[in-house]
């Protein structure tokens, strides 16, 4: 892979389903995203932008193609060593935030780590330490239940970034969120992507948050339609 690509899959084709009810979701689709951008990938409903994030991410097998992520070939390695590289290198925040109800805005955060084999005093420490950076060291003890939208898709990010993997992947991450929630969101999305070595994809229909993309890359039924920089990009304070 070129060195200046987080992530890129050759004519990737998946479907769903067999014989009369087979639907073909992605259809030959080359998909880049670099390193050190913000990419929006934007496209209507149903056109397969959830099941190409999943294929990037390794949660979904794909029929034909190639897949890449850090010069990792996951469409060849197997079950367990994808499930290794991704706990290591991405992070994943989902439109339903997918937080634990019975654990801690702390405990929650710390899932990622504990993952990796740290034990619960050092993993605790640093999940409050971006509680605090996502403005919710306030309410490290609190549950899921006790907040917010908004401040439950802040936890959702704290999670996602607190083993500072270098890819992450968002799914509609500020649809549930009103302008202001919305706009620390993606505001702390822009700051990871700032470092050379990370990427961050967003899949969104927001266009209140467009303007913070370097890259935004079309899709239409199944297939990459075109992929362009984005001209705003200069009016953020970045
Ligand atoms: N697990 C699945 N089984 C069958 N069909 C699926 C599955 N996941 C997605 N699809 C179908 O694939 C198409 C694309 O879905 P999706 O990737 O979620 O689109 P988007 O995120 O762009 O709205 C839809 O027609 C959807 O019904
Ligand atoms: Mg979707």
């Amino acid at each position: 892979m070129h060195s200046t690509l987080a992530v890129k899959t050759t004519t990737v084709n998946k479907g769903f389903g067999s014989g009369d009810t087979r639907t073909e979701v992605l259809k030959a689709v080359s998909f880049e995203a670099r390193l050190g951008e913000l990419l929006m990938l934007v496209g209507p409903s149903g056109c397969g932008k959830t099941t190409l994030l999943s294929v990037i991410a390794g949660t979904l097998g794909i029929d034909r193609g190639e897949v890449e992520v850090f010069d990792a070939p996951l469409h060849r390695l197997d079950k367990q060593a994808v499930t290794r590289f991704r706990a290591t290198h991405i992070g994943f925040i989902f439109q339903q935030y997918n937080l634990i109800p019975t654990l801690t805005c702390v405990e929650n955060v710390s899932v990622p780590l504990r993952i990796q084999g740290h034990s619960s005093t050092v993993a605790e420490k640093k999940a409050a330490a971006m509680l605090e950076r996502v403005g919710l060291g306030s309410r490290l003890q609190h549950r899921p239940g006790m907040l917010s939208g908004g401040q439950q898709q802040r936890v959702a990010i704290a999670r996602a970034l607190v083993h500072e993997p270098r890819l992450i992947i968002c799914d509609e991450p500020t649809a549930a969120l009103d302008s202001e929630n919305g706009a620390k969101v993606i505001s702390l999305l822009r700051d990871v992507a700032k470092a050379p070595d990370r990427c961050v994809i967003i899949v969104t229909h927001d266009n209140r948050i467009f303007s913070y993309a370097d890259r935004m890359t079309h899709m239409e039924d199944g297939r990459i339609s075109h992929t362009h920089d984005n001209p705003t990009i200069s009016l953020n304070p970045r």
